[in-house]
């Protein structure tokens, strides 16, 4: 096997022949880039950590952490001391196992990194939960997975309801004065009496790594389950698409409550040996502008909601920043307006890569890599290894240009290994072929590219035309003065839907009757007249997830006046 012998994996390598390596890459030609390639040791922490403290690395800095009272520096050095006194103290006091589930509720803080670091050490699985989940949305998480300990802050302990939860046994309070009482201990107390030894626990490739929570359209929250086999794609895909080398300084926006804030906010860029920068705080223009400069971010991964509030800051404010050190900037989570690139374009100078996937899918699946040409409002192509169709209900494949469901052929590393005691949820995922179905429904072209439509059930159809919302909410963000839109199927005796667009105006423009007819012109115009929404209605803000897209579901709800369902991962 010549292919054997290949750099795929060697850092020079950014896919300028993708069709080439296309064509022969196998996901086993990544595993030589882990040391239990060698040792049969496997643990994903050993990988992200210890294996580059026992190394020149050692005293890299693996991690910038600031907030507003916060600015600190850690080696991977001492994050590996860090995450081992962590991975003691649950040891020790909780008696954590391989297995176990071990939740993380807390804001962002050096903390946060040490103790899910240190939980995987020990074979546990993380359930990283955001800091603005409120008690129902915590309860529903921690008593699905039957939990056995969580740290978190004593302010939001108010939101764990522990008397419901009955196997909850540990809580580590992260925070000043902590009594330790009722189940609860002080993380920080403990974790500075703690041996900066420890015995990593080997695990299995397909055994537990994380549990993230994600809102389908119905029912209850499910708890994806990610395994530690997907450390693979993780470190392929952090080398190809974010296309990250040894000096790179690499900001990922996304909270590890999120699976972007674990699997490209900690392990892919960790398993590379990268220095991560974490923000604390909130979003704030200024901020962010200024994390940048101070820290010198060359790789960039945001989300196109992020994006566009920074758009609608202006572009005077980015003049005040040096922002030249940025190289490579990404967007995840939701569709990537061609608008929002060509803004990237004047103010970064950088193009804005697209990369699509989902918390089911565990890492990128389709993206725009380096080298690859950007066609805007494309979500890119398949990365090596995975093979994306556009299939439909019956799973037969669908010729370039004809619209269906987003389907991947099952089989790539970073893949849920199962939905949290529902195998039969996991299992709806799948149609014949082995294809898992992702609920996008999208399109090919000629060269292979992938064009999202929307979820499969936001499709709009109206007097007999297939709509694509993303395709209006797009166009309507190009008019000076949208800020955010959502667009909806709204049910007509007549035309089965008409659209109808929620808008969220830029500052300084007041909604009036003209305004709606000049927006409406400006899609009849730009888009189709079909096209058009036919009713506008504007907000201060829209519902959004934390990953930033717009919760079409919550906008049909207020439309008809329907309960919203679960909200837990709306932002505030
Ligand atoms: C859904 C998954 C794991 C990433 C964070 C969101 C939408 C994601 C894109 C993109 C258009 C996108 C899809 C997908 N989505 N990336 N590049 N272009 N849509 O993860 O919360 O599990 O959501 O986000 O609809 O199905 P998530």
């Amino acid at each position: 096997m010549i292919l054997k012998t290949l750099p795929i994996i060697a850092d020079e390598f950014n896919l300028q022949n993708y069709d080439e390596v296309y064509k022969q890459f196998d996901w086993s030609d990544a595993e030589r880039a882990f040391s239990w390639f060698e040792t049969g040791k496997l643990n994903l922490a050993y990988e992200a950590i210890d294996r580059h403290a026992n190394t020149s690395k050692k005293n890299k800095v693996a991690l910038y952490y600031k907030d507003d009272e916060r600015n600190e520096k850690y080696t991977f050095k001492e994050v590996q001391q860090q995450t081992n006194k962590a991975a003691n103290v649950l040891k020790d006091v909780a008696d954590i196992k391989k297995g176990d589930r071990v939740f993380i509720f807390m804001p962002r803080s050096p903390e946060l990194y040490f103790a899910l670091i240190g939980a995987i050490k020990l074979g546990a699985i993380v359930g990283p939960l955001f800091e603005a989940f409120m008690e129902g949305a915590v309860r529903d998480r921690l008593l699905d997975s039957e939990a056995k300990a969580i740290v978190t802050t004593p302010e939001l302990l108010s939101r764990v309801p522990v008397k419901d939860l009955p196997h909850l046994q540990y809580i580590f309070l992260v925070g000043e004065n902590i009594e330790e009482k009722d189940k609860c201990y002080d993380l920080n107390k403990r974790m500075k009496e703690a041996d900066r030894q420890f015995d990593i626990v080997w695990v299995e490739r397909t055994d537990g790594l994380t549990l993230h929570y994600t809102s389908g359209s119905t029912g209850k929250p499910k708890g994806v389950l990610h395994v530690h086999n997907a450390m693979i794609q993780h470190y392929q895909t952090v080398k190809w698409v974010l296309d990250m080398k040894e000096e790179d300084v690499y900001w990922c926006t996304a909270d590890p409550g999120w699976v972007t804030g674990t699997a490209y906010g900690v392990f892919g860029p960790w398993l590379t040996g990268t220095s991560i920068v974490v923000a604390g705080g909130r979003f704030k223009p200024e901020s962010w502008y200024k994390i940048i400069e101070e820290f010198g971010v060359t790789v960039w991964y945001s989300a196109p909601t992020a994006f566009r509030m920074l758009m609608g800051a202006g572009d005077e404010i980015v003049k005040r920043f040096d922002l030249s050190s940025l190289r490579h900037v990404l967007s995840v989570g939701e569709p990537l307006n061609p608008e929002v690139i060509r803004w990237g374009m004047k103010v970064f100078e950088r193009r804005i890569h697209d990369t699509w996937w989902m918390t089911e899918t565990g890492a990128q699946l389709i993206c725009n890599y380096p080298c690859l040409e950007i066609k805007p409002g494309s979500m890119g192509k398949p990365i090596p290894g995975v093979k994306a169709a556009i299939v439909d209900d019956q799973g037969r494949e669908l010729p370039p240009y004809r619209m269906g469901n987003l389907a991947i052929k099952k089989g790539w590393p970073a893949m849920m290994a199962t939905i949290w005691n529902n195998q039969q949820k996991y299992d709806s995922y799948f149609l014949k072929g082995d294809w898992y179905v992702s609920g996008d429904s999208a399109y090919m072209d000629q060269d292979g590219y992938f064009w999202f439509q929307g979820r499969v059930d936001d499709v709009i159809m109206t007097s007999g035309e297939r709509v694509g919302p993303f395709e209006v909410e797009s166009k309507l963000v190009e008019h000076p003065a949208v800020a955010e839109a959502g667009v909806i199927g709204k049910p007509d005796p007549v035309r089965g839907e008409i659209i109808k667009a929620f808008i969220a105006l830029r500052d300084g423009y007041e909604p009036t009757e003209q305004l709606i007819e000049d927006i409406r012109q400006f899609v009849k115009l730009g888009l189709a007249s079909h096209a058009a929404p036919r009713e506008i209605e504007f907000r201060d803000k829209l519902p959004k997830t934390r990953s930033g897209k717009i919760m079409r579901r919550v906008l049909k709800a207020w439309e008809l006046d329907l309960p919203a369902g679960d909200l837990s991962s709306m932002e505030d």
